[in-house]
């Protein structure tokens, strides 16, 4: 059973639980905002990015994600402005000495230079926490798609891009020595909306029960 006073997950379920109605129209934009989202290359974002006040609604939007134990196991560095011109010596020194085609480097540069503004999220993980590293990194993770998504929502363009962790970010961004960057979102004002192909769900879904085991969705 759990202990409401020992259980931490319990405690964070049910403690600030508040009841209220939520409109049901909203429902409707939320489900539009999700079959809309798609990536837009970081070359294709142009200005404005989010100001301060919308993009403070993004970072708390991604706060709401599921998180296991409440752990909040993620960082955001917001980067606009002379952060965005800053990057390039910072990239110029990372990949000293490995850049092979000049042409495609100094492309790369300028298009991070460009991009309107980029939000780095690093797991900031608990080892020793009884919720498992990868829980805790899948949380991280949605917050990353909850930035896009909101930022979506509201208008805005965005592309979720990996990066290795290098020691020279690690020091940069004040990482520990166990956290990873889960992800760049890139995001600005796309310089025109589009929709994606989707595939259908049907494909990748199973229903299951004892007596049928796995059958295709149909
Ligand atoms: C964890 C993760 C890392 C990604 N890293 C890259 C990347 O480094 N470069 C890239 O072009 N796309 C990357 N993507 C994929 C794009 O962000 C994007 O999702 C993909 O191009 C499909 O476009 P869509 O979001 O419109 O479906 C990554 C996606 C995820 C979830």
């Amino acid at each position: 059973m759990f202990d409401k006073n020992e259980d931490e997950t319990y405690y964070h379920y049910f403690a600030y639980t508040m009841h209220v109605n939520l409109p049901k129209e909203s429902e409707m934009d939320a489900i539009q905002a999700l079959m809309t989202r798609r990536s837009y290359p970081r070359g294709s974002l142009i200005q404005p990015a989010p100001n301060r006040a919308e993009v403070e609604q993004i970072l708390q939007a991604a706060m709401t994600v599921p998180d296991h134990g409440n752990i909040k196991p993620w960082r955001f560095v917001v980067i606009q402005g002379q952060g965005m011109k800053d990057l390039e010596g910072v990239l110029r020194a990372m990949y000293d000495g490995q850049v092979e085609d000049e042409v495609y480097f100094n492309r790369f540069i300028q298009e991070i230079i460009n991009t309107p503004m980029m939000i780095c999220v690093y797991s900031v993980l608990n080892m020793e926490h009884k919720v498992s590293v990868l829980d805790q990194q899948l949380a991280g993770g949605a917050a990353c798609e909850h930035i896009l998504l909101a930022a979506h929502a509201m208008g805005f363009g965005g592309i979720w891009h990996s990066q290795e962790t290098t020691e020279a970010l690690r020091v940069m961004l004040k990482m520990g020595n166990e956290d990873h960057i889960l992800g760049v979102m890139s995001l600005g004002t796309p310089k025109r909306t589009s929709l994606a192909k989707r595939k259908s769900f049907v494909d990748y879904t199973f229903e299951w029960d004892q007596e049928s085991g796995l059958q295709p969705w149909q």
